[in-house]
């Protein structure tokens, strides 16, 4: 696959941290025009609780709103286990329409039998407005991006890339930080790894925008990199590391990781593209699969 790279439009990125959840969301801006993308947007749990806010998706909207910017397009790079969309809540105010992986699918009939989802659950993606495949382009204003697909931590991951900018999803951590785990349902480690080649096949140059952060060994929170730097200095895949290697190292470790702390309201909803689950009397509410996942 030949992908159509420019690197010489270059996109505003605007990144918004979120602490409860070491995500980061973007605010990705069309260099030529006000038209703009978010990819990743994160809505606030409360899990203990019950409770949903969205201080976090409101300051994307604000940001937005006050540089008089149109929202061609909500972004997810995957199904995220670990927090929660906010695409709805966002395409709500601001239009847009929500993109995910064409691999929606498999996502949606694994977790469809784990939570045990009527039929009125589909499973064809039909909750989102666009499913991309490997080399799909779409318009952000006048930008031309595209997707590529990357499965290995789950089976619908994709990088998107906009101009010089890339946005890895979960195929790479910060170099210091590897990559990330490739052993929820429909995870492969091997998989994993060829993604992560095709990311680092792209320019040198590429900036690179990791959707988590943790600071290893007590840094600060970063979240940008570039493909050079990834080559030379990523822990898990850089300095020629093999395809043997990784997948020993990965499994080694994925193996002593505790499940994430949101997975179970986290699954639920972004399976949805970001709606929460309903029960018969139209209620919102979350299910618990006990020894399910
Ligand atoms: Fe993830």
């Amino acid at each position: 696959m030949t992908y159509p790279v420019d690197m010489s439009v270059k996109p505003e990125v605007s990144a918004h941290f979120d602490e409860a959840t070491n995500t980061i969301s973007y605010i990705v801006r069309d260099p030529a025009s006000v038209h703009c993308a978010i990819i990743d947007s994160v809505m606030d749990i409360d899990y203990a609780a019950g409770r949903i806010t969205y201080d976090h998706a409101d300051a994307l909207i604000t940001e937005i709103e006050g540089k008089g910017l149109k929202l061609d397009w909500i972004i997810e790079t995957h199904v995220h286990a670990d927090h929660l969309s906010a695409a709805p809540y966002i395409q709500q105010r601001l239009g847009g329409k929500i993109g995910v992986g064409e691999k929606i699918m498999v996502v949606q009939e694994t977790f469809g039998k784990i939570f045990n989802e009527g039929t009125e659950f589909q499973r064809d993606g039909s909750q989102f407005d666009a499913l991309f495949r490997d080399g799909d382009t779409y318009n952000v204003g006048e930008m031309t991006c595209f997707a590529i697909y990357t499965p290995g931590h789950t089976p619908a991951c994709m990088v998107h890339v906009m101009g010089d900018a890339a946005f890895a999803g979960d195929t790479l951590f910060m170099p210091d930080g590897g990559s990330a785990r490739a052993d929820f349902p429909g995870g492969d480690a091997g998989q994993l790894f060829d993604s992560i080649q095709k990311v680092l096949s792209l320019p040198d140059e590429m900036r690179l925008f990791m959707c988590h952060d943790y600071g290893p060994n007590g840094r600060a929170i970063q979240w940008e990199t570039t493909v050079a730097a990834q080559k030379a200095d990523n822990i898990h895949v850089g300095g020629g590391k093999t395809r043997e290697d990784f997948i020993k190292f990965r499994t080694e470790r994925d193996a002593q990781l505790a499940v994430p702390k949101l997975i179970i309201p986290s699954l639920q909803v972004n399976m949805r593209a970001g709606e929460l689950p309903r029960d018969k009397d139209g209620n919102l509410m979350l299910k618990v699969p006990v020894n399910g996942i």
